[in-house]
């Protein structure tokens, strides 16, 4: 069944026939690629700036699109703008209003220029910017990790490998590792940013225009550093946004371990942080329940940005060069990718801050399990004998200690140097678990020295980020 006439499209003219409703439905991507309109218009204004600048245009008639376009994205704004699905997208959508508004004129806009390469550039535009607002979320992030590390440089805790307690270490280290993550989140935007600054205007359909055109104009303008180097590939590559979801995919991973940990923290078998209620919830028949739905949201909404990545590496694997219209699928994964990576850096920008972190238990755990166990075997190669001897020596103490139900620093020395004739009365040294941070005390140790001098480099490090953004 037909609806409109095939005469408002502005691809209408070599159709007789109406678009199917259907078809028209199932074609249209302006129910979501509408958010792309500021940039759309940005991409537009450069684009008759430049034809004005090559002759192509007069000054006057870009003038008159450019206050057209302007008017128009005030009403976007203003929420006054009505979008029609029989115009498709949003360029066809601003290019008919632009029309409406200043008339003939208007239908001057589209010279040497195809929606391939106008929707490329919208999209690099648009990430560009969002790419902006992550690398500050990150980089506040980063901030509040800082601040809790250096709060908490010596507070004791269990390492852990295989979830079993390992070595005793810092929290304030721990809590670095995750600032480390970030930053190299943060760092992975960065070079992905390179590859998406790039100008895809000037391809036009795929084949680049007979009109005299100077992209470096257009790319001046719109502040891209660099222009496509093959019109083909300008109009049908979409592995910026690939990369952008992979390194976004990155970002939630690690929310989502650091979402584990929290859980974890706040479970009562470790009970080592406590969250504030106002980032907790609560359960509808359980009164006595304190649940951290914050972090598990973020553990949960890592899914939907891995489902985005590999959406985009599906879309693209089998088309042919150079533009199909399988690209209009990549908008809602990029757009669901970019407000789910916000969103939960968000989160952890109010979680963070709102952890209590129960140091007695934490150090009350680290207490048990023999966490300074290879600490001892240490002592023993310093007293000359070999590592593996020394392993072999604490192993059967642990043994020992295990059956005894005592832990290492409570046995006696008589006891101690039944395992190894070595061990003197210095050994109590290396069996606490201050001792044992402490004597960590190199680049990238968890000594509370180490941390704090950690905590100033990260702070250094910032300030720097902080002056390159302002
Ligand atoms: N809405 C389209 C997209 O998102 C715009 C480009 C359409 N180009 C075309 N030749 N049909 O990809």
């Amino acid at each position: 069944m037909a609806t409109e006439k095939n005469t408002v499209k502005p691809w209408g003219g070599r159709f007789s026939e109406d678009t199917d409703r259907f078809v028209e439905e199932f074609t249209q991507s302006v129910s979501f690629d509408r958010r792309l309109a500021p940039y759309d218009i940005q991409g537009s204004i450069a684009h008759v700036a430049m034809l004005a600048r090559v002759g192509v245009l007069t000054e006057d008639e870009s003038g008159q699109i450019s206050g057209g376009l302007s008017a128009i994205l005030s009403e976007i704004e203003a929420g006054k703008f009505t979008w029609r699905q029989e115009l498709e997208d949003v360029h066809m959508n601003i290019e008919a209003a632009l029309v409406e508004r200043v008339g003939e004129v208007g239908k001057k806009v589209h010279t040497g220029r195809s929606r391939n390469d106008q929707v490329a550039t919208d999209l690099r535009l648009f990430l560009r910017a969002e790419v902006d607002n992550i690398q500050s979320l990150l980089l506040q992030n980063m901030d509040t990790l800082v601040t809790l590390a250096e709060q908490e440089s010596a507070s004791l805790m269990p390492g852990y490998t295989h979830l079993q307690a390992a070595q005793p270490i810092t929290f304030g280290h721990h809590i670095l590792a995750w600032y480390e993550m970030l930053k190299r989140d943060r760092q992975r935007l960065g070079d992905c940013l390179e590859r998406i600054n790039v100008l895809p205007l000037g391809a036009a359909a795929l084949a680049g225009t007979r009109f005299p055109i100077d992209r470096s104009v257009s790319a001046d303008l719109l502040g891209f550093s660099a222009l496509a180097g093959n019109s083909i590939d300008a109009v049908s590559d979409r592995d910026f946004i690939i990369e952008f979801c992979a390194a976004a995919a990155l970002i939630m991973l690690h929310l989502s371990r650091f979402s584990e940990e929290l859980i974890l923290w706040l479970s009562p078998g470790f009970g080592f942080i406590d969250i504030d209620d106002a980032f907790c919830t609560g359960s509808s028949i359980m009164p006595q329940k304190k649940n951290p739905d914050v972090a598990e949201l973020v553990r949960g909404k890592t899914g939907r940005v891995y489902g985005d990545l590999m959406t985009m590496l599906t879309i693209m694997k089998g088309q042919p060069l150079a533009y199909n219209r399988d690209n209009q699928e990549d908008k809602e994964s990029l757009f669901d990718a970019v407000d789910t990576v916000k969103l939960c850096l968000e989160a952890y920008l109010g979680l963070v801050p709102s952890i209590r972190v129960n140091r007695k238990a934490m150090l009350a755990a680290a207490q048990k399990g023999y966490l300074t166990a290879t600490d001892l075997a240490d002592y023993l190669v310093m007293k000359g004998v070999p590592f593996r001897e020394a392993h072999a020596v604490v192993g059967n103490l642990v043994q020992y200690a295990i059956r005894q139900g005592s832990e290492m620093e409570d046995l006696e020395l008589s006891e101690l140097k039944q395992f190894h004739e070595g061990i003197e009365a210095d050994v109590y040294d290396y069996l606490t678990l201050q001792g044992s941070v402490s004597a960590r005390d190199h680049a990238g140790g968890t000594a509370p020295a180490r941390v704090r001098e950690a905590v100033a480099e990260a702070r250094r490090y910032l300030a720097t980020l902080t002056a390159d953004d302002g």
